[in-house]
């Protein structure tokens, strides 16, 4: 198997960690807040990027080359709002979306068809994946807007004193 193409399959095994690591820590700042139905979307979102790092671990292992860990980074841990959580992980899932069209790409060039077979789940798996997240974040919007009706509403409370009996 290609040098290069195996570089880049370790690489994307461990930015599979990388997106588990940095969900559990959107996970936790959910909690942290009490969001706790936010949290548990989350904690599923590190189960599936654990499962996405270990097809690219079988798989490697499966072609017999050298699997290779990495050191990985430190992830944000504080975000400005549940939606702030929310648009951080699309923009995360689209890098890894161009990661993989990267890899789709070299496996293209090298006539590597096992490869590109693998890859092609992973294809697929990056439309869910936007998918999933934008709508969470347009669910958070929606009750952004129900929110400001409400205080629109309740700001047009006013005192009435109360009328005194004769
Ligand atoms: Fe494994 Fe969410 O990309």
């Amino acid at each position: 198997m290609d040098k290069e193409l195996v570089k880049s399959l370790n690489s994307q095994m461990n930015f599979e960690l990388y997106s588990s690591y940095i969900y559990l820590s959107m996970a936790s700042y959910l909690k942290s807040l009490d969001l706790n139905g936010f949290a548990n979307w989350m904690d599923i979102q590190v189960q599936e990027e654990i499962s996405h790092t270990m097809k690219f671990y079988n798989f490697l292992h499966d072609r017999d080359v050298e699997v290779e860990f990495e050191a990985i980074a430190k992830p944000q841990n504080k975000w400005d709002s549940p939606l702030a959580v929310f648009e951080h992980a699309l923009k995360h899932e689209k890098i890894v979306t161009k990661r993989i069209n990267d890899l789709v790409d070299q496996s293209t060039r090298l006539s590597d068809h096992a490869t590109l077979n693998f890859l092609q789940w992973f294809v697929g798996e990056q439309v869910e994946e936007e998918a999933n997240v934008m709508s969470v974040i347009q669910q958070i919007k929606l009750v952004g807007d129900s929110l400001f009706l409400l205080d629109r509403e309740l700001g047009q409370r006013v005192f009435t004193p109360p009328v005194e009996k004769k």
